[in-house]
């Protein structure tokens, strides 16, 4: 019989590589969307023929238990969350709805319908914060510095609580920064590889950034799927830091993003106070020992690979798309 999993959160940048590679392991792949009146698909398409999308919201307890007692999964994956960073400042109560209760209802919906079912709950890095050790670990006490940070550590507790309290088979992994082409425009490392692309095609003069001098553990969001799974096939459950170990800052990567298409980062970076936060996370590193020694899970794409593949698909989006402007604009005015 193939496994069920329900991945919430499928809509996301790593739901979507977590539905290809459950897919390539002959799982039936359960989506959980929220209503809205404009789907959000994108990332998605191009599985929709080989995977279930079903309604629910981290917010709505019932819309869970119903979920999961159709489906009875296996596996779930809890990926659903507010991600980005700045906007728990605005939002700080939503924040929590989603990232803190959410965690709980979905424990709870788990122990309620079938206890057997095993979690993945996402977990993050930004929770060590105003870091207290050099590389941080899965011992490293947290210090979050943000609302979304200690909305996360709420989260990552109650897994451990439920596992402790109850015996369910709940994983956190600790993720630090993971990025590719599918990432949020928003976040800092697509900002830059989107900002390269269209100052090298001619569609912007110069980009807009915030603090050039904080310092990210960024991997490859495909490699980081996999650790994902590979924690809920493990005897016993437990909780792991998934990182490469390596550290750069935020003006490396301009450097880096630059550099690829052939420009000096100088004549185009702008840096706007606006965009700096009210506390920051200056620098995260992790130590991914018990991964690779447990899991024997490794990083397979670097820093200058990363952000080479992300300018690359950025540099191919962006001239496709001017092509279909182009030719879209040529069919108006020949007829
Ligand atoms: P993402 O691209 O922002 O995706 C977030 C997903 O959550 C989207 O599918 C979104 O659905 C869904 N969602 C938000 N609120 C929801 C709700 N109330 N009910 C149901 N679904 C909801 O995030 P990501 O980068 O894939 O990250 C996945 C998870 O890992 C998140 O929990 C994030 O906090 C955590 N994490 C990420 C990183 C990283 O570097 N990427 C590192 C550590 C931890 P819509 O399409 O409807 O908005
Ligand atoms: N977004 C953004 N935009 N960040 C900028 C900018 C900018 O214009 N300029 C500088 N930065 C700096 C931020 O101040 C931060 O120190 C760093 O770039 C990374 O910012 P993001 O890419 O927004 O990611 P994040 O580290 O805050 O959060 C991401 O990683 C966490 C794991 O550590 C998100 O994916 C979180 O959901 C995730 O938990």
């Amino acid at each position: 019989m193939p496994k069920t999993a329900v991945i919430t959160g499928i809509t996301g940048q790593d739901g979507s590589y977590l539905a290809e590679l459950l897919l390539s392991h002959g799982y039936r792949v359960v989506g959980v969307v929220r209503r809205s009146s404009a789907p959000n698909l994108d990332r998605v398409e191009h599985l929709l023929d080989r995977i279930e999308l079903r309604p629910g919201d981290l917010l709505d307890q019932l819309s869970l238990v119903r979920l999961i007692d159709d489906v009875r999964p296996q596996e779930l994956y809890n990926l659903a969350a507010m991600s980005f960073v700045p906007a728990s400042w605005d939002q700080p109560l939503l924040t929590g709805e989603f990232n803190s209760l959410g965690v709980m209802r979905v424990l709870e919906a788990i122990r309620q319908v079938d206890p057997g079912i095993r979690l993945y709950q996402a977990s993050s890095s930004e929770m060590y914060g105003k870091v207290r050790e050099v590389p941080q670990t899965e011992g490293t006490p947290f210090y979050p510095r943000s609302p979304y940070g200690v909305s996360k550590v709420f989260g990552h507790y109650i897994t451990v609580n439920y596992r402790e309290s109850y015996g369910l088979f709940a994983c956190s992994g600790i993720l630090f920064n993971h990025e590719s082409p599918r990432r949020g425009l928003e976040f800092v490392t697509r900002k830059v590889t989107d900002g390269v692309a269209r100052i090298k095609l001619g569609l912007a003069q110069a980009l807009s950034l915030g603090n050039l001098e904080a310092c990210r553990d960024w991997g490859f969001a495909g490699d980081y799927v996999r650790a994902m799974w590979l924690m809920l096939q493990q005897d016993r459950p437990d909780d792991y830091v998934i990182a490469t170990g390596i550290s750069h800052s935020v003006r490396d990567l301009v450097e880096a993003a630059f550099g690829h298409v052939g420009l000096e980062w100088q004549e185009y970076v702008r840096t706007d106070p606006k965009l700096f936060r009210p506390a920051e996370v200056d620098h995260l590193i992790g130590d991914p020992a018990k991964a690779r020694a447990v899991l024997g899970w490794e990083p397979t794409v670097d820093f200058k690979g990363l952000v080479g593949m992300m300018v690359e698909a950025d540099l191919a989006r962006l001239s496709s798309a001017g092509h279909v402007a182009a030719s879209f604009v040529g069919r108006i005015a020949g007829c």
